[in-house]
């Protein structure tokens, strides 16, 4: 069984960090490159034919996870600072055994099948890991793959590509814009024999990034308005020189920590391209921010305005909707808002199992399967609890969390700094440390009263 859908192991006594929550978190974090940019950023340097550059990138679980992936395939990879070289001119197959090592960990594996094919032919993908918020099936992934022409062979071990006959550009539309499908198919087509269309195409930034890349790479890659991409294949692509965007789900919970504490945070970093429809929404809440927008010390500051918040009804989508990744800290700083909030999930048919967590810690958050407040989506009336009332101000409570994946868990985390009392939070270096860099040593600069058990505060 994937860890996608495994029960949370329960926390080890090690693995807990201790929140003494009622203090608002001020003062200034930075965020490097997007967690979701730079993994893509890794396996594109797998096409190259000479090495590439990547900076800004952040320490986190993830990076190790590719950096592993890319070694076993004779990658050579070495990181200074936030600077990660990557060399694949000796690229080579690798055993089942070694790359199975990094099965259950990541989703970004899958992505590695194109740029293999090309490179070597064929390729072996473990199975997946990822966050615990429903089936996220590769169904996409690996019909895409097939109708460009690779052999997909599932066994007990994993799944096993070739590609006999090469690949081939394809006219492909997604049933939904899909982040990772999209890469998948852009990862693929750019050194596919022909053109590629792909409709229903995902826009996030992180995909525009990764497209940069691909096209200082030599690709030559057309975005045309109404999500479609057009891709033309070439023979041959070079290694790239690139600074990974700034992490806009890190800003954001920040951005959302700043408000359910009642602080004042600078995120330097955060860009306002990026977070658009964030920012009209930590408005409309009646949060405050300010742009900062120097090219190298800018960012954003937010804060709580010490006034009372105001509730929303909103929805998230893929972008330029409201991100999914932001759902969850949102929902904590909604808790604290004077009213009734309504919070519809469209992208993930199971993304609120943290709510209850929040519920014995007070917060009144109510689960309904249909869609409220919002565009009918793929999940109403398929008994999936994809929308959340929340009725608030909700004085938050201290409580022993298990933090169930990587986005929740970081709700947990802002949810046990606003409540009064003493919180133990299970699970932080399993799950949080997969996408936050170094967010201890982050929390403790914010004047967070924090510790681990062997540990104690200043
Ligand atoms: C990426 C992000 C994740 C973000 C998500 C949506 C990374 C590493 N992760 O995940 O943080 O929450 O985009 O913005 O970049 N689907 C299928 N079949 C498929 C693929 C997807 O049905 O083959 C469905 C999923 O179950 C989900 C929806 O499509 O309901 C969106 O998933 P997708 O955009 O692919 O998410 P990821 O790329 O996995």
């Amino acid at each position: 069984m994937s860890s996608t859908d495994a029960t949370p192991e329960t926390g080890t006594s090690d693995d807990v960090l201790i929140i003494h929550g009622g203090t608002p978190l001020e003062g200034e974090v930075t965020v490097r490159g997007a967690k979701n940019l730079v993994s893509k950023a890794m396996v594109a340097a797998l096409l190259g034919t000479s090495p590439s550059v990547l900076r800004s990138v952040p320490a986190i679980r993830d990076v190790e996870v590719v950096t592993g992936l890319l070694r076993v395939h004779g990658v050579d990879v070495e990181l200074d600072g936030d600077t990660l070289y990557m060399d694949p001119t000796s690229v080579e197959s690798a055993g089942v055994e070694e790359i199975n090592v990094h099965a259950g960990t990541s989703r970004i594996p899958i992505l590695l099948c194109g740029p293999l094919l090309h490179r070597l032919g064929r390729a072996f993908i473990p199975d997946l890991g990822g966050c615990n918020i429903g089936g996220r099936p590769i169904d996409f992934h690996l019909d895409a793959l097939r109708k460009f022409g690779a052999v997909v062979d599932k066994d007990a071990d994993g799944t096993h590509l070739s590609a006999p006959n090469g690949l081939h550009g394809i006219r492909y539309e997604l049933e939904f814009p899909s982040v990772g499908a999209t890469e998948q198919v852009l990862l693929t087509a750019v050194m596919a024999k022909g053109t590629t269309e792909l409709r229903n195409a995902a826009i996030e930034p992180e995909i525009i990034d990764l497209i940069c890349i691909l096209q200082k790479m030599g690709a030559i890659i057309k975005v045309h308005t109404n999500r479609v991409i057009e891709i033309v294949g070439v023979d041959e692509l070079k290694g790239y020189r690139h600074r990974a965007l700034p992490d806009r789900i890190e800003a954001a919970s920040w951005a959302s920590a700043a408000l359910a504490t009642e602080g004042s945070v600078f995120v330097r970093g955060a860009q306002q391209t990026d977070m658009m429809t964030f920012l009209n929404v930590f408005r409309s809440i009646g949060g405050a921010y300010e742009v900062d927008d120097d090219p190298t010390e800018g960012g954003i500051r937010f804060w709580h305005p010490g006034t009372a918040l105001k509730p929303v009804a909103i929805e998230t989508d893929v972008h330029p909707g409201l991100m999914t990744d932001w759902q969850q800290p949102l929902v904590v700083a909604l808790t604290q808002a004077d009213g009734l909030s309504i919070m519809h999930e469209t992208v993930y048919e199971n993304r609120f199992g943290y709510t209850s967590e929040l519920r014995r810690m007070g917060a009144n958050i109510e689960l309904y399967s249909d869609c409220l407040g919002g565009t009918p989506c793929r999940w109403g009336r398929r008994n999936f609890l994809h929308s959340a009332v929340i009725a608030g101000p909700s004085k938050l409570h201290a409580a022993d969390l298990q933090i169930p994946d990587l986005r929740a868990g970081f709700s947990h985390l802002i949810a046990a700094m606003a409540a009064e009392g003493t919180s133990r939070v299970y699970g932080v270096d399993r799950y949080i440390t997969r996408g936050y860099e170094n967010f201890e040593a982050k929390l403790l600069g914010l004047g967070a009263k924090i510790e681990r058990p062997s540990t104690k505060i200043a």
